[in-house]
């Protein structure tokens, strides 16, 4: 036997208020068909004024351990994906720790970007595989919003704010693709990619928040080729065929980049969740989005073969392989 990182729990918060491509048109040259053709995207959820990172988690954490049916004290690790922290320190995770009523364990942040999600799975993964930790919270959580330049229409149509998170439990399995849980992770990065895609900010080198910049049509190019590599590898590790796959979830950044990923993989269209329309990209928040939408839908069900994949800024990439 071995242990396996099990799936008990998922849960999500957007922020109220929804922006449409429509009311985007009105303050900048650009159009509801312009958005929707290129990107899939149809509005967002924007945080409000003084709502942070921290609440959008802690939302999507109460959210996902109510679900497990577990309270907060059982948990003993708090991995959370960002690139928008409320602050430089400390991190949003042991914010979210605090604001749960937890005081033991431990609470880190993860920066990977948009892929934020698939690295805090994996290094929450290995926690409980090497037995450092027993039940673990694994979130992804942004405020983009607070990064655009909402004067750069290339940029400011693609964002949305939002979290969502999953509950990790130790359980055993005998090591092959039939066990619960997740059974294999692949990360990547290539930092010689990071002027395509970053922020002009931060307290090293600007003493500023920035702004993101990004070359869009370079972005998509390389998402479609890491992405591939990234999903090859979690099926080529567990022996199975993409025909075994109940379900992609892929990140959400672009609809025509997700139905790609989707072709390649021979995927019915059915099989893809596809949340981008709704709340366009969140970044590390997308994946987790996604999974709790389908499965409080009931789409995702106990012992599908679910796999997960991500690019983002660094370049990072990977990909994650999870029986629900
Ligand atoms: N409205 C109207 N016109 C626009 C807008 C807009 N919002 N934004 C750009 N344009 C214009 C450009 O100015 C350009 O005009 P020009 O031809 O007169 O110069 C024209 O549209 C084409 O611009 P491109 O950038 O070449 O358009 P492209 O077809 O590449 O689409 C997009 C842009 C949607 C950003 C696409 O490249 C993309 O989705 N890339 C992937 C980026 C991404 O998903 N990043 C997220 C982070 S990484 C990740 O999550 C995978």
């Amino acid at each position: 036997m071995i242990v396996r990182s099990q799936v008990v729990g998922c849960g999500a918060y957007l922020p109220q208020q929804v922006v449409t491509n429509a009311e985007l048109a009105c303050r900048l040259e650009t159009s509801d068909e312009w958005i929707t053709q290129r990107t899939g995207i149809r509005q967002r959820h924007i945080a409000a004024a003084g709502e942070t990172t921290s609440d959008l988690a802690t939302a999507a954490a109460k959210a996902a351990l109510a679900h497990a049916g577990i309270g907060a004290d059982a948990v003993d690790l708090i991995v959370l994906a960002t690139s928008t922290p409320d602050h430089t320190f400390p991190s949003t995770a042991t914010q979210v720790q605090a604001r749960l009523g937890m005081s033991r364990g431990a609470a880190f942040d993860i920066q990977a970007v948009c892929s934020g999600f698939v690295y805090a799975l994996a290094v929450a993964d290995n926690f409980v595989k090497v037995g450092q930790a027993r039940t673990a919270l694994v979130i992804g959580a942004e405020t983009f919003s607070r990064i655009l330049d909402w004067n750069d229409r290339g940029t400011c149509v693609l964002f949305g704010d939002g979290a969502g998170a999953v509950v990790l439990q130790a359980g055993e399995g005998t090591g092959n693709a039939a066990d619960r849980g997740v059974l294999t992770t692949h990360l990547y990065s290539d930092g010689q990619y990071y002027k395509l895609l970053y922020v002009d900010g931060g307290p090293s080198a600007t003493q500023s928040t920035g702004h993101l910049r990004m070359e869009g049509r370079e972005v998509f190019r390389h998402a479609v080729v890491k992405m591939g590599e990234a999903v090859d590898a979690a099926i080529g590790a567990m022996g199975i065929s993409s025909r075994d796959l109940d379900w992609l979830v892929p990140h959400q950044a672009n609809r025509r980049i997700i139905d790609s990923m989707g072709q390649r993989l021979h995927l019915p269209a059915e099989k893809v969740i596809v949340t981008v329309d709704r709340h366009a990209n969140t970044s590390a928040a997308s994946i987790p989005l996604a999974l709790d939408d389908a499965v409080r839908d009931g789409r995702i069900r106990p012992g599908h073969l679910v796999l997960l994949e991500a690019m983002g800024g660094g370049f990072t990439w990977g990909s994650a392989l999870v029986r629900w």
